[in-house]
């Protein structure tokens, strides 16, 4: 029989843990007997034939490493039918029956179309927003809260230092899992997150008014990217309640960094949950982590699954940071 190819390739917002994925997808294919090629800048790749073959030194020591070895790129041009339909052909050139996906919702479409087009796809969640709805984990979360965690430490010793208002924008466009639980270790006295309105009387004056009347001279806000407005809070806080307020966007700076061992191991074991699917030739399947254990559902069940917001997290938060 034919040796198999398959190919890996990081597409979308890159993650820490990509690369653990990564390494987990080329040395389970190569110990399946497979020909495993690594695909550069995400779909581009395919379309501009910009793939290497891996061998098992290829993926050395990047486990511990940010980023992503294969680089990463939202592709405009994959993203019509004559794209998807370049991809394949040339996925078909030299080849390559099933391609491993490591990356987002959006990541996932690709595969899916890649998928209709003939070629198997596997999608890993990869993505520091933890925003997969059919995965309650994404490769990339625990590493980006732990350095969110570690910033806002610093920042509540300068606010401490001045009895300041800190506000502290954390990663998440839709998704308030990083702000949830970064607040939660925070002990931020107030977060908001997309999932939930709020008022800004509410759920962030009354509380900062409540716990001065126990004796708290600073306060730590942390606001998810999909609520915004950080700077405009800030400004509110000083006005309405005459305490300093500060605004920080920690941004990209959670994005990068060595990968946790959370998220090296989950994303060992979602690469090779991956090969294994291709091995037995099944395509158009997401692999998720679903009541702590690893598995796999179809693509097309898993994008149109709604993310449910841990409410329940979120009311214990409000209940003890006071
Ligand atoms: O999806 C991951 C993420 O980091 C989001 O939290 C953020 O909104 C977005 O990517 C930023 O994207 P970019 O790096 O393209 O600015």
């Amino acid at each position: 029989m034919a040796q198999k190819s398959i190919a890996v390739l990081t597409s979308g917002g890159d993650a820490p843990g990509m690369n653990a994925a990564v390494r987990a997808v080329v040395r389970a294919g190569i110990n399946k007997g497979m020909k495993v090629y690594g695909v550069y800048r995400g779909y581009n790749g395919l379309l501009n034939g910009d793939v290497k073959e891996m061998n098992l030194r290829s993926v050395s020591d990047i486990i511990g490493n940010g980023g992503t070895m294969l680089y990463t790129a939202r592709s405009e041009e994959y993203n019509t039918p004559e794209g998807v339909k370049k991809a394949a052909d040339y996925c078909n050139s030299i080849g390559i029956s099933g391609v491993v996906v490591i990356g987002g919702d959006g990541s996932f479409r690709g595969a899916r179309d890649l998928t209709g087009a003939g070629i198997n796809c596997i999608g890993v969640p990869g993505t520091i927003d933890n925003d997969i709805a059919c995965s309650e984990y994404t490769v990339g979360f625990d590493t980006a809260m732990n350095t969110a965690i570690q910033m806002v430490d610093r920042i509540r010793d300068t606010a401490q230092s001045h009895d300041r208002c800190s506000i502290v924008e954390v990663m998440g466009r839709r998704c308030g899992d990083i702000a949830l639980q970064t607040g939660i270790a925070t002990g931020a006295t107030a977060i908001l997150v997309p999932e939930v309105q709020y008022n800004i009387e509410r759920d962030v004056i009354s509380r900062i008014i409540n716990t001065q009347k126990t004796g708290k001279k600073h306060f730590i806000i942390v606001v998810a990217e999909g609520v915004g407005g950080v700077q405009d809070l800030a400004k509110y806080i000083e006005q309405r309640l005459g305490i300093e307020a500060r605004a920080t966007v920690l941004g990209h700076v959670q994005r990068g960094g060595s990968p946790t061992l959370r998220d090296r191991v989950v994303a060992s074991e979602m690469g090779y949950r991956a090969v294994q699917l291709l091995d037995q030739n099944i395509g158009n399947r997401v692999v998720a982590m679903q009541n702590g254990k690893i598995t796999d559902l179809d693509i097309n069940e898993a994008l149109d699954m709604k993310r449910v917001f841990d409410k329940d997290l979120y009311n214990i938060a409000m209940t003890i940071s006071i």
